[in-house]
């Protein structure tokens, strides 16, 4: 029993990662409710008996119709509406949606999620990304480099925080006696002018007396590190093997403790896979469930695209290694293919054993697939090692395996000490404190 250790925050992801591949079409696989909210709710109200810190919606703000042919890929509810239904129906989970700060802007993206701060009373949290494709669907004649993209959520960030500051709640006085509504000389104009972007203000609602929003981040190129560094809670990463996460967090915590921080206020999360059944072979079979050979070619081209390898004349019996590597192309996530240019200068190996490498074929997430014990033995490793603060739960291949997460593992995480067994706060930001508080 370790109860001295740090808490892990962990959040679920709402994303339908348990009907990928070709896990859809197993028989229980309620496919037909992938745009039913009561579904979500009852997920969600899942994740909240097992006392989460939050539920998260990513987001893609583009579709390839091609892989509609043989599964869901990225279609979906608006991550923000979502969660605002899910808010009415929960009462202390935090709610982490994603917004893009290349493609939206920020007077509303700050109304929106301030919005859901005061529908969920004070559980809204942030994920800022700066998105991976759809340019065209927003005016855009290229997708903007990576330098360009932070650099404007940078000023984003920085808009959106000054809108939200600029109607603080003191400022609403409701005074019926005086008639005083409000006092305006608390309220502020933004007025925020960048390279980027620029917005007045003041917002259209007050600041919520919980407290700001918390930022999280996805993306860990250099740039995306130094953002995460500034202004990041929690870092959604994709670390598929334990050194990584721990070298990816060690890092982390120097760049935020170097800007004035307290490093224990940046949490590294990893995506974590989980395919989890009552036995090994059953596992195993629902991993296998979730792969599908329709993937084979985005993968190549993810491969060939980050190794700078032309892979046209190349066989999955073929070595694949390091001396092959040419600079790397034009990247939606530097992220992503850093971690599978990493991967071949460790090892060489064949094509076929690269593409099924979680840095290929899972978005070079954590990867569990096994039974509880080994998932829950795998996760005490990897936060005795220093390796995470938590984890964002993608469970795979089947609601059962949700389940398995919400009525075994986390209760099972609990009786270890690494976990509550009851909330003590009703808002996000209380969530994540509680954990500090522990050090
Ligand atoms: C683990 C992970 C999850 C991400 N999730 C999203 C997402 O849900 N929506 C999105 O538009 N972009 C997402 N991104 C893209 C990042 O926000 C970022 O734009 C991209 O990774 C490029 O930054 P980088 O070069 O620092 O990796 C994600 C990136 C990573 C690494």
């Amino acid at each position: 029993m370790n109860t001295k250790t740090r808490q892990l925050c962990v959040g679920m992801s709402l994303a339908t990662t348990w009907l990928s591949g070709n896990a859809w079409r197993r028989n229980d696989s309620r496919v037909e409710d992938i745009f039913n909210i009561d579904y979500y709710i009852e997920l969600a109200n899942k994740a909240e008996q097992a006392k989460m810190d939050f539920v998260f919606c990513p987001d893609s703000l583009y579709l390839d119709p091609t892989v509609l042919a043989h599964s869901a890929g990225f279609s979906g509810l608006d991550p923000t509406l979502l969660l605002t239904a899910i808010a009415h129906s929960t009462h202390s989970i935090g709610l982490l949606t994603t917004a893009s700060t290349t493609f939206y802007e920020p007077y509303i993206v700050a109304r929106q999620l301030q919005s859901l701060h005061y529908i969920s009373k004070g559980r809204a949290g942030w994920n800022v990304v700066t998105g991976l494709e759809g340019h065209e669907n927003f005016g855009l004649p290229n997708m903007p480099d990576t330098d360009t993209r932070y650099a404007r959520a940078d000023e984003f960030t920085a808009a959106v925080q000054q809108l939200w500051h600029s109607f603080p709640s003191e400022a609403l006085k409701q005074d019926r006696e005086q008639g005083q509504y409000a006092d305006p000389s608390l309220i502020q104009p933004a007025n925020y002018h960048g390279k980027h972007l620029s917005t007045k203000g003041p917002l259209s609602l007050p600041s919520h007396p919980a407290g700001d929003i918390p930022f999280f981040q996805a993306g860990a190129s250099d740039k995306g590190k130094a953002f995460a560094a500034k202004i990041a809670a929690g870092s959604f990463a994709a670390t598929p093997d334990k050194n990584s996460a721990k070298t990816l967090r060690s890092e982390l915590r120097e760049r935020a403790t170097a800007m004035g921080r307290n490093p224990n206020d940046i949490r590294i999360l990893p995506g974590l896979n989980l395919y989890l059944a009552p036995t090994h072979e059953q596992a195993q079979a629902l991993y296998q469930a979730t792969r599908t050979d329709k993937m084979r070619e985005r993968q190549r081209a993810f491969i060939s695209t980050s190794l700078g390898l032309n892979l046209t004349n190349v066989s999955d019996d073929d070595l694949i290694s390091a001396s092959m590597m040419g600079e790397m192309g034009s990247v939606r996530s530097k992220s992503h293919s850093l971690l599978v240019r990493r991967l071949v200068h460790r090892e060489t190996m064949t094509l076929k054993a690269l593409l099924n490498r979680s840095e290929v074929s899972a978005s070079g997430h954590w990867q569990i697939v096994g039974t509880v014990d080994d998932a829950l033995r795998c996760i005490i490793e990897w936060a005795e090692a220093g390796a995470i603060d938590g984890f964002i739960a993608l469970p795979g291949g089947s609601e059962e395996c949700f389940n398995l997460v919400c009525q075994q593992l986390m209760p099972a995480l609990a009786n270890q000490g690494w976990f509550r067994r009851e909330y003590t706060g009703a808002t996000f930001l209380s969530h994540l404190q509680e954990g500090n508080s522990q050090n």
